[in-house]
């Protein structure tokens, strides 16, 4: 077993996921606003950290991937923030890409950037802790979209990318997300997500990438938020499946979704129905920004004293998804 696979198992394995807490200034500055918190690098300390200390980190959490700020910060408990999340046994992640910016000849998509410089970036990142990153690029679904333009380009720039990591001795996170924005059928989120999840492998094999030191995370098969027509959970379950199963190589460790709009308890329940119909030797499991921390927000901003409240909110959200990447989860146990 290489390194970086004894890596990615201790992050997803057991029932363990992924909290992905590495929203950009921008992003965590919308998320505070939206209730009424001021956004001061203290206070994204503060609920970060809380965040970090709660008791479901120990059995529920792998993983941490940290915005290029939080890595840097030091807890109140005087320990570097990676420390702190070690402590708990948990692995420290970096999201390595610099953002999205229009793509050159088809402006209404996305590229991701953050290469320029990126050997560098990464060996002082793992000199602070980090032993996992993350890189997403984002797809629209259209008439004409995403174009072979999009998923050419981002999937060599996410194989560019892996192939730096691991040269670094750190697991890269391969987040290659189809937007659930839109009015588009679930069939049609299953195209275009097969083609690109298998462009990404084809450049990743080109660029001699070790697929059993990486972990991909997907969306899962979902109709387009303004459809009329959503799946049930059960369909989503069957057709994330058999996406991922004709288009991931058999190497590949796991799977870690990312929650993508979805509310707490769809996301959950998703997941769950995912794990009990597995029929792939992939572990799947959670890699949820919104999906881990939305109520434990809303419960820290009505009063930012109130650390246990926020703490046994995320600690509830933690292992309901945690029972959920066992295949465990019942939507009798979301009331406390
Ligand atoms: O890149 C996206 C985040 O890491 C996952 O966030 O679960 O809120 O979509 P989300």
């Amino acid at each position: 077993m290489s390194e970086l696979n004894k890596i990615a198992l201790k992050i997803i394995s057991n029932g363990k996921g992924i909290l992905a807490a590495d929203e950009s200034n921008r992003t965590m500055t919308n998320r505070l606003d939206a209730v009424n918190v001021a956004s001061t690098p203290e206070n994204r300390l503060l609920f970060r950290e809380m965040l970090f200390s709660s008791e479901a980190m120990k059995e529920c959490i792998g993983g941490v991937i940290l915005y290029d700020e939080t890595i840097k910060q030091t807890s109140s408990f005087g320990k570097s923030i990676p420390d702190l999340i070690s402590s708990v046994g948990s692995v420290a992640g970096i999201k390595v890409d610099t953002g999205i910016k229009d793509l050159a000849n088809s402006s209404e998509e996305k590229i991701t950037e953050g290469l320029d410089g990126l050997r560098e970036r990464l060996k002082k990142y793992y000199q602070l802790g980090a032993r996992f990153t993350k890189w997403r690029s984002v797809y629209i679904i259209g008439e004409s979209y995403p174009s072979k333009l999009a998923i050419n380009s981002n999937a060599h720039a996410l194989a560019r990318y892996s192939a730096l990591v691991q040269e670094n001795k750190m697991v890269p996170i391969v987040e290659p997300e189809v937007l659930m924005d839109g009015d588009h059928s679930a069939d049609s989120c299953f195209d275009k997500t097969t083609e690109v999840i298998k462009k990404c492998f084809e450049e990743l094999i080109l660029h001699k990438v070790d697929l059993t030191g990486i972990i991909l995370k997907p969306n899962m098969i979902l109709a387009g938020k303004q459809s009329k027509n959503k799946l049930s959970s059960e369909d989503v379950s069957k057709k994330t499946l058999e996406c991922l199963k004709n288009s991931v190589p058999s190497e590949v460790p796991g799977i870690a979704f990312l929650s993508g709009g979805q509310s707490e308890i769809e996301a959950t329940e998703n997941l769950n129905l995912i794990n009990i119909n597995n029929n792939t030797n992939f572990i799947m499991t959670y890699s949820y920004g919104r999906a881990l921390q939305q109520s434990a927000l809303k419960i820290w901003s009505k009063n930012t004293k109130d650390i246990e409240s926020t703490q046994n909110t995320f600690n509830h959200r933690a292992r309901m998804c945690s029972l959920a990447a066992k295949g465990k989860w019942s939507n009798n146990f979301e009331n406390k």
